[in-house]
């Protein structure tokens, strides 16, 4: 997979070279750029911001140094540009489609990925009318809340793209048991010692019944999301409960 990155503050996106995903960039499985905003601006003091038209509170991102920008990473996209399937361009903005697992999965079979990192008071909105004739455009937010820029928002989404791409994580059994996967949230977990600090193991844990290991794993599961998230169990289907759940 390819994913590009757009930012005025390319330091921020430093953290992608490390852990997992720093591994598999190394390695091959996933090719990242990241592309200085102001490298694609024509003057002097590389500007990139402008006062808004109407006028309010804040800057504006600039159009130009954008077209730029997108205009390079879809001429080299790897996806032929007179194909059928545009590469995808994610703009994180607060105003867009909530990030979730689901959409982690969908992208993570993608070939290449953009992001738009925007500042101040966002991008000027042509920006995207024009990304819409080289790119599938997407605007995403990661959650109800506001953030400074989009670098966090990427750094939270590459993670969670990345770690999906087969090879990334090494033991891809992980993946299957962790929260979100199945709809639920996951289990809780233990290590050595049994007893530590008055605080114990639950017994069926060293028990070696698998029976009854998966049965306790599972009722701890649908227990925490009862608890700690409510919508996640409205949300789930009927047909995935067994009659062990009900009686839970
Ligand atoms: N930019 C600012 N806030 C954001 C959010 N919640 N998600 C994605 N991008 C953002």
């Amino acid at each position: 997979m390819r994913i590009d990155v757009v930012s005025i503050f390319p330091e921020y996106l430093a953290a992608l070279d490390l852990s997992l995903i720093g591994k598999a960039r190394r390695e091959g499985l996933l090719e990242l750029n990241v592309h200085d905003l102001r490298d694609y601006t024509f003057d002097k003091h590389r500007t990139v911001d402008d006062t808004p038209y109407g006028g309010g509170a804040g800057m504006v991102m600039k159009p130009e140094p954008w077209a730029a920008a997108l205009r390079r990473i879809a001429t080299e996209s790897p996806l032929d540009a007179a194909g059928p399937v545009k590469p995808t361009l994610i703009v994180p903005s607060p105003a867009g489609a909530v990030f979730d697992q689901a959409m982690a999965y969908e992208l993570a079979e993608h070939e290449h990925i953009s992001f738009a990192c925007g500042r101040y008071e966002g991008i000027d909105e042509r920006v995207l009318e024009f990304a819409q004739e080289h790119f599938d455009v997407r605007p995403v937010s990661i959650g109800d809340y506001v953030l400074n820029g989009g670098e966090v928002a990427v750094l939270a989404m590459v993670e969670a793209i990345g770690r999906l791409i087969p090879g990334v994580v090494g033991n891809p059994e992980s993946l299957v048991e962790e929260s979100h996967s199945d709809g639920l949230l996951e289990y809780p977990v233990y290590t050595k010692p049994a007893e530590w600090e008055g605080h114990e193991v639950p017994e069926v844990l060293l028990s070696g019944n698998h029976g009854k290991i998966t049965r306790f794993r599972r009722n701890e599961q649908l227990k925490r999301t009862a608890e700690r998230r409510p919508d996640l169990i409205v949300k789930l289907d009927p047909a995935t409960f067994n009659r062990h759940d009900r009686d839970t």
